[in-house]
């Protein structure tokens, strides 16, 4: 029976997630480094996210830029979620979990027309655009879709079944087309979006060839911590979105944060839902409502488990050698992150001690190769195990095959046990499309 310790509301400092024998048997039977996925903590934060938005008309899609994993995204349609995709690549993955395509939407930038052709030809109907060129484009591949009939656009031949996939194909129902948007004093400084002076003439493109511009899309920014950054601007956008005729939808986006410094401020999901379920009543209670958490879903159920396999100290500071690289995990030195390090492995007399200020350095020689810097340790020894906590979100998913390393595998731990979601990669993988 595996001991994983209970989820906790607050994040105590140094809370290691599991205990050293759960990890030993871990790495013992998947290797190191392994990315560890906790089933009930994902739920458990599924549940709590779902609970919070008091509007009867909400739907939470998951945004799986975030993390690809099919078994974890089955985790959410399991739960009643739909599916967030930036991307024709989100998609396909989301349908491979399951995801009946009527589930999906789609809120991306800059597909080509191919892109367009393969994302409805697998039955996705609800697209968020970037652009008023976007727009156009789309149009023109609906109306090519139907032979330049705009009238009877919404009938688009199904495409041949997927290879592989849970549910029934959605029908090819109507397209539900929105705005992404651009207010520099709400967006900020953004190349997303339309600004809604351009909203008239997206307005009559659309109708040209028989749609309605029906909804609006929102984005924050990743990884939002404060509250008030949402709440705040809840009205306007209510107001800009008010402004198409036809409105029927908001998508109010990603972006909400997480807290990976532990005490950190923590995205307030109760607040922020009770001011949005009553800002949309008081519109009369019959927009559609779309949320799409990616990072605060997501982050706190993983933890990425590896070896030292170095330790050095210079002028009093240990330097750890672990088997991993940014590579592995690239949100950390290479664009900014900070990811909390614990071991698994302290005995009671290294708990005695007080913790040294330690470098945690991944296995090449690249300049920005630190998994973590000043973090504080205790004395660790070879083969001891290094805990990279919170990396459920943009972990697997920015990993790379720069530096030459294959990726490691992946494993969900559920209903007592754990089993392998991703195979780890062999040295194969980087010959893989080379011709020579
Ligand atoms: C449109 C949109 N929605 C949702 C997300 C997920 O964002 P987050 O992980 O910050 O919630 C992204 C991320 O790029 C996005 O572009």
């Amino acid at each position: 029976m595996i001991k994983i310790k209970e989820n906790q509301p607050a994040k105590t400092l140094q809370a290691a997630p599991f205990d050293v024998e759960l990890g030993r048997e871990l790495l013992d039977s998947y290797g190191s480094p392994l990315y560890v996925y906790q089933g009930d903590r994902l739920r458990e934060t599924i549940r709590r996210i779902s609970g919070a938005v008091p509007y009867p008309h909400t739907q939470f899609h998951f945004a799986c830029v975030t993390n690809g994993n099919v078994a974890l995204l089955q985790v959410f349609q399991q739960a009643g979620w739909g599916l967030h995709a930036n991307t024709p690549g989100d998609i396909y993955l989301g349908l491979q979990a399951g995801f009946a395509p009527g589930k999906i939407v789609y809120t991306g930038s800059n597909l080509s027309r191919e892109d367009m052709q393969q994302v409805l030809g697998w039955g996705v109907r609800t697209f968020n655009l970037d652009s008023v060129a976007q727009l156009k484009l789309f149009c023109d591949v609906c109306g090519a879709e139907v032979g330049g009939d705009a009238g009877t656009v919404r009938e688009i031949p199904p495409s041949p079944p997927l290879k592989r996939g849970g549910e029934e194909r959605g029908d090819a129902g109507e397209v539900r087309l929105g705005l992404r948007l651009n207010l520099p004093e709400i967006t900020g400084d953004s190349r997303i979006g339309v600004r809604p002076e351009e909203f008239p003439a997206a307005i009559a493109i659309a109708k040209s060839v028989g749609l309605k511009l029906s909804g609006l899309h929102f984005y924050r920014g990743t990884g939002t911590n404060a509250t008030q950054a949402f709440t705040q601007v809840i009205d306007a956008v209510i107001a800009t979105a008010q402004q198409l005729p036809d409105w029927e939808y908001l998508d109010f986006g990603g972006g909400f944060g997480y807290p990976y410094h532990a005490g950190g401020v923590a995205f307030d999901w109760e607040l922020f839902g009770a001011e949005l379920a009553q800002k949309l009543t008081a519109v009369g209670g019959e927009i559609e409502l779309v949320i799409e958490p990616g990072r605060a879903a997501i982050a706190g159920c993983a933890t990425l488990l590896a070896r030292a396999v170095s330790v050095k100290w210079q002028e009093g500071k240990q330097i750890v050698g672990v088997d991993t690289s940014i590579a592995n995990l690239a949100v950390l030195s290479v664009h900014g992150g900070y990811r909390e390090i614990v071991t698994l492995q302290p005995t009671e007399g290294e708990l005695a001690q007080p913790p040294h200020p330690t470098d945690v350095c991944g296995n090449t020689t690249y300049s920005r190769d630190y998994l973590g810097r000043n973090c504080r340790l205790p004395a660790l020894q070879m083969g001891d195990i290094v805990a990279i906590l919170d990396v459920g979100a943009y972990g697997y998913a920015m990993s790379s095959h720069f530096l030459h390393r294959p990726r490691p595998a992946e494993v969900l731990l559920e209903a007592g046990g754990h089993r392998l979601i991703r195979r780890r990669e062999d040295y194969n993988v980087l010959l893989n499309n080379q011709v020579f």
